[in-house]
């Protein structure tokens, strides 16, 4: 693949300034993102981590171009998003192989709709077949392949299209742990191998870290940044680093803990059950420091 098209001027930069989402009208509105601003540098992989239901695919839709926001400003590389573009290129965690095209179809698919296929087109297919380990699958169909590899598929899918930047909204959720930790590897080579621009949404606190050069951490609903940390861990990355290394712990230690406060905010403001939470939590938290490791 061409990765010097994606290293030349400005690629892919998104910034997200004061932006406010809400949905319904009148008594039922709900307001979901609120007075957020943040910046998806280029040539870096920026990993959006917060609470289930926070607002962060409201966020994808919104950059996406699918959606407008209430108010504030949405922009690629300096110009507003109005609708969606083949700058921007968005893989779902619905997203699905065609079940009736073989591997090598499914990745072609982009180039072929477009329009686009010819040996350069064929030669970036074989390329990133290899690159996500499947070039011995090229002919097999989605149903012949394992999860892990259909989402591999998926990526290579997404990939051969170029777009100057990859979003990717909790695209290995639902994976078993061994499926998800390969696909951490084959993703963060392929980032490494381009430094195309990506912003990865997940809830997975590990997955965020092993992948992240930067880690923006949100806040409940109405989401907006909490606070953004700098994943300062050289690459290339391996599992068994990662678990030793020592900033690695740490940042997730700060995440971790930012998180919790969200999560307690959310109970705080509802229920009797919530109450009781919170209840139990204060008193958990109260016993020593040697009780609780104890546990
Ligand atoms: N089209 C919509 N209409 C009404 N509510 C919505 C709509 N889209 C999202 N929401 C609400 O916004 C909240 C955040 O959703 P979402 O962005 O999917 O969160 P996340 O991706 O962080 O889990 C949820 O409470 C959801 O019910
Ligand atoms: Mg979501």
């Amino acid at each position: 693949m061409n990765s010097t098209n994606n290293t030349d001027g400005v690629h892919g930069e998104i910034r997200v300034e004061a932006v406010t989402k809400s949905y319904g009208t009148g008594p039922f509105a709900k307001t979901v993102v609120k007075d957020c601003s943040f910046v998806i540098e280029r040539h870096k992989l920026t990993v959006m981590i917060g609470p289930s239901g926070c607002g962060k695919s409201t966020l994808i839709r919104l950059m996406a171009g699918f959606e407008r926001p209430d108010s504030g400003t949405i922009q690629i590389d300096g110009r507003p998003i109005t609708g969606p573009g083949k700058d921007r290129l968005v893989v779902f965690q619905e997203s699905a192989l065609f079940p009736w095209m073989t591997t090598m179809d499914n990745i072609l698919y982009g180039p072929r709709a477009r329009n686009e296929q010819n040996a350069q087109t064929q030669s970036k297919a074989d390329f990133l077949l290899e690159k996500v380990g499947l070039k011995a699958f090229r002919r097999k169909y989605p149903t012949q392949l394992s999860g892990g590899m259909q989402r591999r598929a998926e990526l290579a899918r997404a990939m051969i299209n170029d777009p100057d930047v990859m979003i990717l909204d909790e695209p290995f959720r639902g994976l078993d742990a061994m499926s998800k930790e390969l696909m951490w590897e084959y993703y963060s080579g392929l980032y490494e191998e381009s430094h195309r621009t990506n912003f990865f949404v997940t809830t997975d606190i590990d997955e965020a870290i092993f992948l992240a050069d930067r880690l923006i951490v949100m806040t409940n609903i109405p989401t907006r940044v909490r606070a953004t940390i700098e994943v300062d861990i050289p690459r290339p990355r391996s599992l068994s680093g990662i678990v030793e290394n020592e900033r690695a712990n740490e940042i997730k230690m700060q995440a971790l803990s930012l998180l919790h406060e969200e999560a307690m905010k959310s109970f705080s403001g509802g229920s009797r059950a919530a109450a009781d939470f919170i209840e139990a939590y204060a008193r958990r938290t109260a016993k020593t420091p040697e009780a609780s490791r104890a546990e």
